[in-house]
């Protein structure tokens, strides 16, 4: 049997696809024929790809992009949980607890309320593809990162619990659990973390963003009818569960 992927006639919404990772999910969804809509606080420079400016932390501004999005299409058959943030970590003594809360915000809340405003729609069409953004390092805990690894932990089992909730529909829920990905972010790391992340690596190597948009387009995929609830690796063997 040979399986070539065709997204025409599905609506896809990626958050955080401006730029890094959810821009080159957005760009391979588009390739494959979906409409795309980018939710992000950047305007997205896509060509063939729609940008909404929303804060996924802000239930208003998701409310009010999603109102925008349904008076033209039909049904949102796609969602990319992708926006997420470790930017201001620090150890757990040195955290301000703020801080600490909208880390929390950014990388796990905007899921569940992104999910919880989208699902309605794909109830009622009784089909859907959810697929998060979670980390390694919500299986690991990394140090000095310590509100995105709790955040990204909770994403796995939101992931777990919502894929049970509704294994009876046709809706599919389920994470990817990236190490290190080549994106800016990663580049603009001090050498010396880059080296050590890279050391930890089996394959001695950052993943590409290709790389990972191809496991989402299979997880967005109507081919995923088994699998719910499941987190999946791509650490390149780093890994142990
Ligand atoms: N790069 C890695 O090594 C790596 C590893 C594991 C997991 N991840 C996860 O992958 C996802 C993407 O990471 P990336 O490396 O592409 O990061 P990135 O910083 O390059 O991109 C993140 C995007 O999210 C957007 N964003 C941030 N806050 C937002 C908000 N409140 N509302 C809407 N959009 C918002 C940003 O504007 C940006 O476009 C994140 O969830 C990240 O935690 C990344």
């Amino acid at each position: 049997m040979t399986t070539s992927f065709d997204f025409s006639n599905r609506t896809a919404i990626v958050t955080g696809g401006a730029k890094g990772i959810g821009r080159a999910i957005a760009l391979r969804l588009k390739d494959v024929g979906a409409t795309v809509h980018v939710l992000d606080i950047e305007a997205a420079d896509l060509d063939g790809v729609q940008s909404h400016v929303c804060d996924v932390t802000d239930a208003q501004s998701i409310a009010d992009t999603l109102q925008k999005i349904q008076s033209t299409a039909t049904s949102i058959d796609v969602l990319v949980n992708n926006a997420g943030s470790g930017a201001g970590s620090k150890s757990v003594l040195e955290s301000d607890p703020d801080q600490w809360r909208k880390l929390i915000d950014i990388n796990l809340v905007s899921v569940f309320e992104v999910s919880r405003q989208v699902l309605p729609s794909m109830i009622d069409q009784d089909y859907g593809r959810i697929v998060n953004i979670a980390s390694l390092a919500g299986k690991e805990g990394t140090p000095h990162l310590s509100a995105y690894s709790a955040a990204k932990a909770g994403v796995i089992a939101l992931t777990k619990s919502l894929g049970k909730e509704l294994a009876q529909t046709g809706i599919r829920v389920n994470c990817i659990a990236p190490g290190p990905i080549d994106t800016e972010l990663f580049q603009q790391l001090d050498t010396h973390v880059r080296e050590t992340m890279l050391a930890k690596s089996p394959m001695g190597r950052a993943g590409t963003v290709e790389e990972l948009a191809h496991i989402v387009l299979l997880l967005a995929s109507e081919e995923i009818t088994l699998n719910t609830g499941a987190v999946f690796d791509a650490s390149a063997g780093r890994a142990v569960y």
